[in-house]
């Protein structure tokens, strides 16, 4: 790696939700792969969607892959929010890719290696620059090779990596106390809360894992303004 390279993984681009790159000292450090997990209505659409369109503001190219819903469903539910999401998938800054129906027309099981295939193919004929695949945790059910799991996404990362885009995969929650594949392989970890406390529901962030960054792990407030996500500097309780 030339020094060029090495200083350019000081460099950090803006996540898009309000508070959050201040927490990270500046933002993410870019071509990376990041992991958002949370469980049911914790937010990790809408992170998703506020990283492509902070990226489509700056003139970067995202893609948003899906599995399960629809992609005109995200973009209506994504309206409800201060993002123009309309204007900037009109001007082709942000593609959504609906995997889920190409995968479920085939009517058949996939390797591993095929899916993450259509991937990278799909982000380098787009040229994007953020990527984000929603979710993860649903492409489990359209492989068959569950085994080599572990490989094909190490393998996967690398290639992602090397293309120069920034990746925020999401998952599902499955088990808190079993950390799957994708926390150990990716760059970093966000970790999307909501628990009732004094039959209250509390919203909060936090940072996992972060390779190469120091940064507070402990749990922040966050709120869904007009403008998505926001995260706070204090404790959510
Ligand atoms: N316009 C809005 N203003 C405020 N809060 C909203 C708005 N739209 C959605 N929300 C909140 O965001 C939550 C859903 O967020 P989102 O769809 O990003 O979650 P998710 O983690 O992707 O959910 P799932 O696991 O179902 O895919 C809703 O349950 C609601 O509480
Ligand atoms: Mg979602």
């Amino acid at each position: 790696m030339y020094v060029g390279e090495l200083l350019k993984s000081l460099d950090r681009i803006s996540t898009g939700v309000e508070g959050l790159d201040d927490l990270l000292g500046g933002g993410l450090p870019p071509e990376r792969v990041y992991l958002v997990v949370g469980p049911p209505g914790s937010g990790k659409t809408t992170f998703g969607v506020q990283f492509l369109v902070e990226g489509a503001r700056g003139n970067e190219k995202g893609v948003f892959v899906t599995l399960f819903e629809s992609p005109e469903v995200i973009m209506r539910d994504m309206l409800r929010y201060n993002f123009g999401i309309l204007e900037h998938v009109k001007s082709g800054r942000i593609v959504f890719y609906d995997l889920g129906r190409m995968l479920l027309s085939a009517d058949r099981d996939f390797t591993w290696d095929e899916i993450f295939t259509v991937i990278l193919e799909l982000i380098r004929r787009e040229g994007a620059k953020r990527v984000v695949i929603d979710s993860f945790s649903l492409l489990e059910s359209f492989v068959k090779d569950s085994i080599g799991k572990k490989k094909a996404l190490g393998k996967f990362m690398r290639r992602l990596r090397s293309l120069k885009v920034t990746t925020l995969i999401l998952s599902e929650m499955l088990s808190s106390d079993k950390y799957t594949d994708e926390y150990y392989l990716s760059d970093g970890v966000f970790v999307l809360h909501h628990f009732l406390r004094n039959y209250q529901m509390v919203r909060a962030l936090q940072i996992l894992k972060m390779r190469g960054l120091p940064h507070d792990s402990n749990l922040k407030k966050i709120s869904f303004t007009a403008d998505g996500i926001k995260v706070y500097r204090e404790a959510p309780i």
